[in-house]
């Protein structure tokens, strides 16, 4: 009988996908559930799976990796995909598809499945990115094999087999949360007109329970990576859980954007990342400072072109290496920190320093650089004797 490996949440479009490569198929089914900071407990999403029949329940803690290989790379890179989206679920697929493969080839499967519905963004991504690390195994989608477009279609099939019901909220959204931040989806028909109800959210507070008394905090990054807050050498999720919680508090890194899938669509997402926003923030005021125009303005190309790259699911590439590798040169002097200012709903940049500081004070003024002239006038001197030379013949 052969074996697929099954990337599984618990919810139940992913129980659906157990009952039917099971029952229907006739395929064993081992799930694997990484843990990428979401809220479930993931011991019992595993006994979940065994009462539905799958024959082992792999668990791992992803977070760590994650974060530290994944969206700091990214955070270093400046990666924001169009009007800010951080990436938070493009970035969880590699580490997810390396996961599958490595569990895949440990268990002996013959199939990975997923509970993708259709040609969509994260389908695109774990199909490229399994075909690019095991091109041998086979991949099937078993929702989209039955058809099952909608949460009232899933509901239909768990009536009829006796399999647990969906909560509302899980009716209402798809949910997508882990550390770097959670994308709400609030399904095809919603009016792009109407502001998504405050219950929403499920990060942030609301704007106006955000505390008014401002607060500060200090980011200290070396070499582009973000690594004390307040002085304190911070860990890499330490560093992050403790952004998101401030961010949180002062209602700060939610977005409502129309956004280009991949296949061409234009669609609504709404996001929130309050420490990935905050960390951006600061990276990029640091960058402001420590890189010369030239570098400055082309880490802007490279940046789009990273995220972009990212949100296409081509994170094994070498176009993404080659990327890496310019960032490991001009990001070697953004070392430094930076103060941000939070005050209910935003965040602002109010302060900034580095050894690798560009700015010279010593040369400006307030109109138009006097310093610098008077420099360039006193040395046309020296070189020409104590008059500029004419540019009249007389
Ligand atoms: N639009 C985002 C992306 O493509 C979010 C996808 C969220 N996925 C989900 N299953 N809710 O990266």
């Amino acid at each position: 009988m052969s074996k697929a490996v099954l990337a599984y949440t618990g919810a139940l479009d992913n129980l659906i996908c157990i009952h039917w490569l099971r029952t229907v198929k006739n395929i064993k089914v081992v799930t694997f559930s990484g843990n990428f900071g979401q809220p479930e407990y993931l011991e019992e999403v595993g006994e979940r799976a065994l009462e539905t029949g799958a024959i082992s329940a792999h668990i791992a803690d992803m977070r760590e990796r994650f974060l530290h290989d994944f969206c700091f790379q990214a955070l270093r890179a400046g990666a924001k995909y169009e009007s800010g989206y951080v990436l938070s679920s493009a970035l969880s697929r590699p580490p997810l598809a390396q996961e599958l493969v490595r569990i895949a080839r440990e268990e002996g499967c013959e199939f990975v499945a997923h509970g993708c519905r259709g040609i969509g963004n994260d389908q695109v991504r774990l199909e490229s990115y399994l075909h690019t690390l095991a091109p041998d195994l086979k991949i099937v989608a078993p929702l989209f094999e039955l058809g099952l477009k909608t949460p009232e279609d899933d509901e239909a099939y768990a009536k009829r087999w006796n399999l647990p019901r969906a909560t509302n909220r899980q009716m209402r959204y798809n949910v997508d949360q882990n550390l770097w931040g959670v994308a709400l989806q609030l399904g095809p028909r919603a009016d792009l007109w109407v502001e998504p109800p405050d219950d929403t959210y499920i990060m942030t507070r609301r704007i106006s329970d955000a505390p008014d008394k401002p607060t500060y905090v200090e980011i200290g990054f070396e070499a582009g990576l973000p690594v004390t807050i307040d002085g304190e050498r911070t860990g890499t999720m330490d560093m992050v859980e403790t952004m998101n919680r401030l961010g949180a508090q002062y209602a700060v890194g939610r977005l409502d954007v129309i956004e280009d899938r991949i296949s061409g669509l234009k669609a609504r997402e709404i996001y929130e990342a309050p420490a990935a926003h905050l960390l951006h923030q600061a990276h990029t005021a640091l960058e402001e400072l420590t890189l010369d125009k030239d570098v400055f303005q082309f880490r802007d190309v490279t940046a789009r072109r990273y995220a972009d790259l990212v949100y296409r699911g081509k994170w094994f590439t070498p176009f993404r290496e080659a990327l890496d590798a310019w960032f490991d040169v001009i990001e070697r002097n953004v070392t430094g920190t930076v103060k941000l200012k939070l005050m209910g709903g935003t965040s602002l940049v109010v302060g900034r320093q580095s050894p690798h500081s560009l700015y010279k004070s010593e040369m400006l003024s307030y109109d138009g650089d006097v310093e610098r002239t008077t420099r360039r006038k006193r040395s046309l001197e020296s070189e020409h004797g104590s008059k500029p030379p004419s540019t009249r013949r007389d």
